[in-house]
């Protein structure tokens, strides 16, 4: 597997992961649950009203965090808001239950890909592993 399937992989099967953002000199944290890979590329899902877009905005830098049980990984990177209309239509197929808030024409849905990504996937046994995409 593809490092980036790798990363896609575990965020799919968790589920839930952190997402963290910068608001000037404070961290903003949040749940999120929606990802793809789609070209290639590593997307979230977000609205444009939402105050993690505007921060988005400002500043990409992100951090996303997560644990199955066993390992956890870390992805910091920058989140860039991609105006894919194609990314944004294969999340509303892969995640289903977004359509119910979400159109990809509505001017609210917006998706964001990773660029300069480091994932790292620890654990209390094995040495860490870090990949980049
Ligand atoms: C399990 C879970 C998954 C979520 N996934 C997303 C998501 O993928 N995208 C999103 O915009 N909001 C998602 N949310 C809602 C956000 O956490 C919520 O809107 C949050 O307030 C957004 O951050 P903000 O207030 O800083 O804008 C999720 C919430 C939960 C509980």
């Amino acid at each position: 597997m593809e490092g980036i399937e790798k990363v896609y992989q575990f965020l799919d099967e968790v589920k839930t992961y952190y997402l963290a953002t910068v608001d000037g000199d404070q961290p903003r944290v949040r749940p999120f649950g929606t990802s793809l890979l789609y070209n290639g590329k590593l997307y979230i899902q977000t609205g444009k009203k939402k105050d993690v877009s505007k921060q988005l905005a400002a500043n990409p830098k992100a951090e996303i965090c997560a644990f199955n049980g066993e390992k956890w990984i870390r992805i910091a990177g920058e989140l860039v808001d991609d105006d894919d209309r194609g990314a944004r239509v294969a999340m509303l197929e892969k995640m289903p239950a977004l359509k119910g808030m979400y159109d990809p024409d509505d001017g609210n849905m917006q998706v964001f890909c990773f660029r300069n990504a480091v994932a790292t996937f620890s654990s209390f046994t094995d040495a860490p592993e870090t990949i980049c995409f």
